[in-house]
Formats: structure tokens, sequence, C-alpha cells
């Protein structure tokens, strides 16, 4: 169904530069208003959201719930025993009934596919809340926290230590809207799917690499991300994959050979220990809590822009 003046939100690269970076104004904008202690701004007011979870969360789901609530609405959480999407019911007729109810929606799933098929068949926006190939609020809110940290995004260096995975996708799509230089430093068998590879290299916009040496790769980062290295759906293989990254961990030794402007993020949950040490959690130069929080706050915006309020 056509969405006049609604916008899904479910890759970066969907937007152009001056769209991702006026979301981000947004952001921190409607941030301050929050952190100000103003709760009369209520653009969601009268309004409702789904939340669709197939797989576990908690800042995904907290932040999007108390976002949205911050801002005068109402929001549904849907856990993955409840509409069961593609096997109670199939994602068409589940998009089309949720939105005779709802003014937006936000799905966590497993195939990137039934995400697409889920917007495709909704009369309203919908919203990634993360599937198996990518994660855009999750990026949005590092890159609102670079912003604030480092002052911006542009002509940065981030390097991604660790699974090639949908964190890794989104900046690479990231990376084909803003200027930066990227790397992902990854084992040979766990390199990200090189069409978003060349999606990231093509747009010609930002220095990709794809790398296996991490000492190597870390020199000069202004930021070392690290994610888990069994993602979700992959917790079968975790003790293959704990041999697999042998040497790829996010040690104290790591972020001395980064240099001390380096930031230590982390899309969280860690697992310390395994792809981060405790220390470099624990570290004054680790922001992984500020990154957390800035969730809420980049979400927010982007419901903001899908809902062209
Ligand atoms: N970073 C993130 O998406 O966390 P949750 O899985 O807890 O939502
Ligand atoms: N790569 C992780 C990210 C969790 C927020 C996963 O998909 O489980």
């Amino acid at each position: 169904e056509e969405k006049t003046g609604l916008k899904d939100f479910l890759h970066i690269n969907d937007f152009d530069k001056g769209t991702i970076l006026k979301i981000l104004d947004r952001a921190k904008e409607v941030k301050a208003l929050l952190k100000s202690g103003e709760r009369t701004y209520l653009p969601f007011k009268g309004k409702t959201m789904a939340m669709i979870f197939a797989k576990p969360s908690m800042r995904t789901r907290v932040s999007f719930e108390t976002g949205f609530y911050l801002l005068g609405g109402h929001a549904i959480f849907l856990g993955p025993k409840d509409i069961e999407m593609g096997k109670r019911e199939e994602t068409r007729d589940v998009a089309r009934v949720l939105s005779r109810y709802n003014d937006i929606i936000m799905a966590r799933l497993f195939a990137h596919q039934d995400l697409l098929d889920l917007a495709n068949y909704a009369s309203v926006p919908v919203v990634n809340g993360l599937t198996d190939y990518n994660h855009p609020c999750q990026i949005m809110a590092d890159a609102l926290t670079m912003i604030e940290h480092i002052g911006q995004i542009e002509g940065t260096k981030v390097v991604y230590v660790g699974d090639g995975n949908n964190i890794v996708h989104s900046w690479l799509l990231l990376a084909a809207v803003i200027p930066f230089h990227f790397v992902c430093v990854c084992p040979k068998g766990y390199v990200p799917d090189p069409k978003t590879v060349e999606i990231a290299q093509q747009a010609g916009v930002s220095k990709i690499e794809i790398t296996h040496d991490p000492k190597e790769a870390v020199k000069g980062a202004d930021v070392v991300y690290s994610d888990v290295w069994a993602s979700m759906g992959q917790k079968d293989e975790a003790a293959d994959r704990r041999k697999a990254f042998q040497g790829f961990q996010v040690d104290e030794e790591l972020m001395k050979i980064a240099g001390p402007q380096a930031y230590f993020m982390h899309c969280l949950p860690a697992e310390r220990g395994v792809e981060v040490t405790n220390g470099v959690v624990e570290a004054p130069n680790s922001i992984v809590f500020p990154q957390a929080e800035n969730r809420m706050h980049a979400q927010n915006a982007i419901m903001l822009h899908s809902l062209g309020l």
C-alpha cells in the first residue's frame, strides 16, 4: 500500500546524508528536551505502536517502549510466543491487521526478507529493530554517540573487531552515506556479506577495509567496536566460534595499540571475557552506556521522521 508522508526505516542507506544528519540533529534536540525534565512535548499523543519481537531484547524493547511513551504514545509488546509471525499467521496478514490498529510497527525478526514483506504489506511505517542482516537503529544510536564524544562521524576511523554480522552491515550502509574510514577486522571465515561490502565501496563515500589482523587494524582508531561472536540464532555455534575467533578479543593491549584517542564501543549485550575483557568495558574511554542510552533518543527521532512529524 502507498504510505503517503510516511516512511519505513529498514536500512540506513535508504536515506541520503542530509536526512541522516537531520534525524541525528533531531535526536540531540529531543534528547536535551527530555533530559531537562520537559514532559509537555507529546508528538505521539493518541498514537500506538505495535512491537514484534521474534528474538530476545532488553535495549530495543525498553528504549522503544519508553521513548514512545515519553513522547505521548502507547506501545504494545508482542513477544516471540504472542503472534508467531510466519507460523501462526502469515506475515502479509499480520502487516495488514496491525496497520488497522496501529500508527507504526517496530519489528525484530530473524529473516530480513520477513521484514521487507512486513513493510511491503503494512500501510503504516515499519521500523527495523534488528534482523539477521542488519541493525540500523543501533548504528544511528552509535552515530549519535560519536557526534557527542568526538564531535562528528565524518573523517573518523571506526574499527570493528569480530564477526562480520548484522552490526557490520549497518556500519557499511552508514559508510555508504557519510564519509569515514570503516575497517572490519574479522577471521577469514566470518567476513561480512560481499554484496553489502560492494554497496559501501561503490557508493564511493568512505574508505572501506575488510582485514584480518586486529593489531594492525586498530592503529589510530577513533572507535574500537565489538559485538558478540555468536549472535542470536547462532548460540549453538558458540563453542566453535570461540576457537575461530582466538586473537580477536578486544583487550587492554589492543586498546593500547589503538591509541589514547580511541573510545571503546559495543552494542551490548557483551560477554565479558569472550569478545572483550571486563577491563576494557569498565575503562574510562568505554562509552557503552551512553551508547545504550542513545538508542532511545535516536529511535525517537527515527519514529518522528517515519511518521512525518
Ligand atoms: N543492542 C541491542 O539491540 O540490545 P537488545 O538485544 O537488548 O535489544
Ligand atoms: N549481533 C548481535 C547484536 C545484538 C544486539 C545479534 O544479532 O545477536
